[in-house]
């Protein structure tokens, strides 16, 4: 496809595509049109909780003007972007999500009574305009229909006005910009509300149906000299059928590549006899993303000493959840899951010290070797939710209701690695599950995801085709 001009003065410096278009084209375009029927929406479900969190920071920058982006439409190459994805904390007050308009701004106006907040968007240009057939980025001839500034207010029960309006001053506090703005925006997400919640519930379901698909392809995934690619391809299918897309780039890690903890290359073949670890997170229209890792045995069932390595995982993971309480320090989870680690790798003969030895916070740390990565993070609108939160609120802050995070452990034998035996050698166990913290006590969202080595095999046998 080729975009043309309206007039050859404005030909592209960028691009000799373009072509003029004749006479005829510019005095018939803009008529024939019918009227739009604007049915003003009833507002989204997320709208009543959106504006709860835009009165907290209201009230916590009292007179000031603050500048929420959504972020802009990213180059991939030439004129070609990647899908436009808004920042979380302007997807967080606005709820808006995977419908954004690129180039919006949400902003806060002081007055004396707390804020007026404006949400300035890019609305669809009229059809007299030559945005309307010759703009490939943004008109609706080429990208489809556009929301006007009515039906975006009502949606989103906000207040809008045209970007050309948005005027910044030089006393704006902006998000992304200003530290303190940034960096409350980001523990504002660490309890989740139940629209959040109810969300991140629907997306880890998704993810576990995307796993389903990915175990039943199994046979052809092997068959395929790059069965990890195919593992991929399987698991998009449901995350863009059921959901935006993924959260973050699939991991299929076949073999020795599950011992690459970003493994997204996924150029590999899935054999028989090897592990497989798959971590993958369907994120939903609504941009809330599970995040959820399972390792199976690609033949259906567990060796010895792969049984030997999950189970180890298992019983850190197990151990995590058993720390996770409300009152609880955030790294206390992380600090059960290593002793578990440490104490079953020094009883395997691999570290140079002893267990209690290795878990000495200044001295120790040998066992780190075979899980260099944390053991949970928090988890939302982003895979790792909250990254701008102070550290006391984070690592060092309380588990509390509300909280959702991972807990995933691993072990990760590189394929040389002298420090360990060769039966270990290649074998690398992931299990990560999302976790919402209650006054009860944490509660496993991915439980449905068969995680023990007993019910993965059962898994295997019984939904493979
Ligand atoms: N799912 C990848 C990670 O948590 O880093
Ligand atoms: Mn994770």
């Amino acid at each position: 496809m080729g975009e043309q001009q309206a007039s050859t003065a404005t030909a592209s410096a960028t691009t000799n595509r373009r072509q003029p278009y004749p006479r005829g084209f510019l005095e018939t375009i803009s008529t024939g049109w019918a009227e739009r029927d604007d049915i003003a929406p009833q507002p989204r479900d997320q709208a009543v909780f959106a504006a709860r969190r835009r009165a907290s920071v209201s009230a916590a920058f009292t007179g000031q003007r603050l500048v929420v982006p959504a972020g802009e439409l990213a180059t991939r190459s030439n004129d070609t972007d990647y899908p436009f994805r808004a920042h979380s904390a302007f997807s967080h007050l606005t709820g808006w999500g995977s419908d954004s308009e690129p180039g919006s701004v949400l902003v806060f106006d002081p007055t004396e009574a707390g804020h007026i907040v404006t949400l300035f968007f890019r609305e669809r240009a009229d059809r007299t305009t030559a945005e309307f057939y010759s703009n490939a980025a943004i008109g609706e001839f080429w990208i489809g229909p556009r929301p006007s500034r009515q039906a975006v207010a009502a949606d989103l029960d906000i207040a809008t006005e045209r970007l050309e309006a948005f005027v910044p001053t030089d006393t704006d506090r902006v998000v992304g910009e200003d530290a303190e703005l940034t960096r409350f925006v980001s523990e504002l997400r660490l309890v989740k509300d139940d629209y959040e919640i109810a969300e991140l519930r629907r997306a880890i379901d998704v993810t576990a149906a995307g796993f389903d698909d990915i175990v039943g392809d199994l046979d052809r995934i092997v068959d395929h000299p790059r069965g990890e690619r195919v593992v991929e391809g399987v698991f998009h299918r449901r995350a863009r059928s059921d959901g935006n897309g993924e959260g973050y780039d699939t991991i299929a890690a076949a073999g020795p590549h599950a011992c690459y903890l970003h493994w997204t290359r996924n150029d590999g073949a899935v054999r028989p006899g090897e592990l497989m670890l798959i971590d993958a997170g369907v994120e939903l229209d609504s941009l809330y993303t599970a995040d959820i890792t399972r390792t199976i045995p690609v033949s259906g069932t567990f060796s010895p000493v792969q049984r030997q390595v999950y189970e180890a995982v298992r019983e850190a993971a197990d151990a995590g959840f058993a720390a996770a309480r409300p009152g609880a320090l955030f790294r206390e989870v992380h600090e059960a899951a290593m002793s578990v680690i440490a104490r079953r790798v020094a009883e395997w003969g691999l570290l140079p010290v002893t267990a209690d030895e290795a878990l000495d916070p200044d001295l120790g740390g040998q066992h780190r070797r075979y899980m260099v990565h944390g053991t949970s993070h928090h988890l939302g609108l982003d895979v790792h939710d909250c990254a701008q939160a102070r550290r006391e609120m984070y690592y060092d802050g309380v588990l509390a209701p509300g909280m959702v995070f991972t807990i995933e452990p691993g072990l990760y034998f590189q394929i040389d690695d002298l420090t360990v035996p060769a039966p270990f050698r290649g074998i690398g166990v992931r299990i990560e599950d999302d976790v919402l913290m209650t006054a009860d006590g944490p509660v496993n969202l991915s439980a449905a995801i068969p995680r023990t080595a007993d019910d993965v095999e059962a898994w295997l046998a019984g939904i493979r085709r």
